[in-house]
């Protein structure tokens, strides 16, 4: 049997220039050096670093299977000579997203974000890897479920016979810890009904139905970690990764990259507080300015080889999503002048930061009863 590949991305905020805008070059340098030595020692296969806004992105490579002890190890070791430079440098929130101090087999839980796919690869295996900043993991739930659900944007669920046969979709409940899986196109309106409430209800796997994959191999896997439950306070947004894969009996990669033609409304922006559209964007604009945002989403593309990365193409680096972008400043402008009422910012149990508490204390005794 074929041997099979990893592909890992794992991420973590662990400090940034100017406020939380943008990981520093000497950041990026050390992730790397620290992951050619792995390659080195055999650990993994290959590696690509980069970052979406202020989070530090490991892209890596390997044949240990999901969840591994040794991969995990080697993103917290990573992030932990990340932060030691990020304290020499006074970046800002250095080390922010490493909640415990002793690392404990998994980053699942102890702050990083991570996104894993194990695969026997095809021929030709096309990758797509988003990685959003200012936003939380249900961030990926409309994006996901239109690339694989919706018709109106993947042509291939009417009109190649292996996609006819629809998707099967792996739903998180991030409150009560419990999953359900949900078989499109039968079970469409059970699953929009979970999904859209996208703070609770979180698509963790997308499998193929058709075959032209194993069943059980997830084609889509997205990061699902949310640290304000994991600090049980708020530490910073979950900023959220995918791994989709493309084309031969799954989304075309234009189908899947037609999904972010619209800059749909996610919750994160400034302090974690707020909604705002979502702007793609290519690697050259790909940090967050006004008001902490708006939220973004860099897109890179890869084919797999033999567990080797060849790329990356800058997926959203191109003036067909123009249009998009326009209408996310557009929409940013007008979420914006609501200040601070709903639906911009977020109802008071949504908000990651709140006076309330103190707010309450203050008042206590003042209120007067209407009734
Ligand atoms: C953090 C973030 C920011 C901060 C805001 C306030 O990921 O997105 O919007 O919440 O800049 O940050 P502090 O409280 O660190 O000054
Ligand atoms: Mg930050
Ligand atoms: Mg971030």
């Amino acid at each position: 049997m074929a041997e099979k590949t990893t592909l890992s991305v794992i991420k973590a905020d662990v400090g940034s220039v100017a406020g939380h805008q943008v990981v520093h070059p000497r950041l990026i340098e050390t992730a790397r050096a620290s992951l050619k030595e792995a390659v080195s020692l055999g650990v993994i296969e290959d590696f690509y670093v980069t970052h979406a806004g202020d989070d530090l992105q490991l892209i890596m490579t390997h044949r240990r299977g999901v969840d591994n002890p040794k991969i995990h190890e080697t993103a917290w070791l990573t992030f932990q000579k990340c932060t030691e430079v990020a304290k020499e440098l006074h970046l800002y929130a250095a080390g922010q997203d490493l909640l415990v101090d002793a690392f404990a087999g998994n980053v699942r839980g102890l702050g990083p974000g991570s996104a894993e796919v194990e695969m026997v690869e095809r021929p030709a295996e096309p990758v797509a890897i988003f990685m959003m900043d200012k936003t939380e993991p249900g961030a990926f739930n409309l994006p996901i479920f239109r690339m694989f659900g919706d018709p109106f944007c993947s042509a291939g669920l009417v009109i190649d016979i292996a996609m006819h046969a629809g998707f099967r979709f792996e739903v998180w409940d991030i409150e009560s810890h419990q999953r359900i899986f949900l078989n499109c196109p039968e079970e469409m309106y059970d699953l929009l009904m979970f999904i859209g409430s996208k703070g609770r209800y979180v698509i963790k796997r997308v499998y193929a139905r058709s075959g032209k994959v194993p069943k059980d191999e997830a084609v889509a896997c997205m990061s699902t970690d949310k640290l304000s439950q994991i600090a049980g306070k708020y530490v910073g947004k979950d900023d959220p990764v995918a791994i989709v894969r493309a084309q031969s009996g799954l989304p075309a990669m234009g189908e899947i990259l037609e999904a972010w033609a619209w800059p749909f409304l996610v919750s994160g922006w400034n302090r974690g507080s707020h909604n705002g559209p979502v702007m793609v964007v290519g690697q050259s604009a790909n940090r967050t300015s006004r008001f902490d945002g708006p939220p973004r989403c860099l897109g890179l593309g890869f084919q797999l080889a033999d567990a080797t990365l060849v790329g990356p193409v800058d997926l959203f680096e191109d003036p067909a999503f123009e249009p998009a972008r326009r209408e996310a400043a557009e929409l940013a402008d007008y979420m914006r002048r609501h200040g601070p009422f709903e639906p911009h910012r977020l109802p008071m149990d949504e908000m990651e930061y709140t006076t309330m508490p103190e707010l309450m204390e203050k008042h206590k005794g003042k209120w007067e009863s209407v009734r």
